[in-house]
């Protein structure tokens, strides 16, 4: 049995993959897509990252392919209906990086708040000469009105930490939630009353680039907006343009429209603090989603049984 690793995986998880009688083939992290082609040709499983894009073609080069894993929750780079026609399991890697990635979103939300980056910027220039009451003038986040746009479970761990802060939640999702005291509103609502907004669905047909031009319109100037979740629910060229023309006041990005390409006009600006896609970047939590494409993957080949966080059904 051949597993195809795109990415090293912590070294304990490797072992563990190779005890099992599984032997791996490795990639860098950096895969082509012919070169995932090529390598994958003779594999039961492939472990793969958010940036390979495993469509039809490279499953289709795969004729034993049997469990496409996932390392990360969203799962938009895999054709899942193609592999699903084909009965390959693909799963992902849900729960265990809720708290990593709600806890990011409400850094780069208090930190654009409270504009940390440029203040670390500003003193470092040798800018601070004393203590000014104009100097550095933020935004209050405590009593202040968030939108959730996407209310999964990123999206409530995010309503969380703002219930511990008394922010009003607002939040869009198909669902009704009873959760804290949010309150279910549509789109346009959430635009026009929320102070912060938190991007936090998974991205799919309906949503591709939710946000342009037209939303940031609707949102208070003062308003600041956050994604953590993924690039193409912004039109970053309009973001850009509305951040520059001060339409919305801040916005913390982890994530890009053409990742890991960042619009240059965003790189310019002051009012905007860019991340490296690091939502679920902790050692404990990195590992534990390590583990689960490695139970993924084993309970596929050598457990003969469908994985507990597979993704599709047939
Ligand atoms: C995911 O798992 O989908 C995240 O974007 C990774 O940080």
């Amino acid at each position: 049995m051949k597993v195809l690793l795109t990415s090293p995986l912590p070294i304990d998880v490797e072992n563990k993959l190779k005890v099992s009688g599984i032997e791996t083939i490795a990639g860098n992290g950096r895969m082509t897509k012919q070169e995932i082609i090529e390598s994958a040709k003779n594999a039961d499983g492939i472990i793969c990252l958010l940036r390979d894009s495993i469509d039809a073609e490279v499953i289709d080069s795969s004729p034993g392919l049997k469990v496409i894993a996932n390392y990360a929750v969203g799962f938009d780079n895999i054709d899942v209906k193609h592999a699903t026609s084909k009965k390959i399991f693909v799963t992902n890697t849900p729960d265990v990086l809720t708290d990593a990635t709600a806890d990011l979103a409400f850094s780069l939300l208090l930190s654009c708040a409270r504009r940390i980056p440029e203040a670390d910027r500003y003193v470092r220039q040798g800018k601070f000469k004393g203590w000014r009451p104009d100097e550095m003038l933020g935004s209050d986040v405590a009593g202040k009105t968030i939108g959730i746009f996407g209310f999964g479970r990123i999206g409530r761990a995010v309503a969380k930490r703002a219930s511990g802060f008394s922010m009003r939640i607002l939040y869009t999702d198909p669902k009704e939630w009873d959760f804290l005291d949010a309150e279910q509103v549509d789109f346009e609502t959430l635009l026009k009353l929320s102070d912060f907004i938190s991007l936090n669905a998974s991205l799919d047909k309906s949503n591709q680039r939710a946000f342009t031009m037209r939303e940031f319109e609707k949102m208070k100037r003062s308003a600041i907006l956050v994604n953590t979740a993924r690039g193409k629910l912004i039109n970053e060229e309009d973001l850009a343009e509305a951040l520059e023309q001060k339409i919305i006041q801040a916005a913390g990005l982890d994530v890009y429209e053409f990742e890991p390409e960042i619009n240059e006009r965003l790189k310019r600006l002051d009012n905007v603090i860019l991340a490296p896609h690091m939502g679920s970047a902790t050692v404990e939590t990195r590992l534990k989603m390590a583990e689960i494409c490695l139970e993924s993957v084993k309970d596929v080949l050598i457990n003969k049984r469908r994985p507990d966080s597979c993704v599709n059904f047939w």
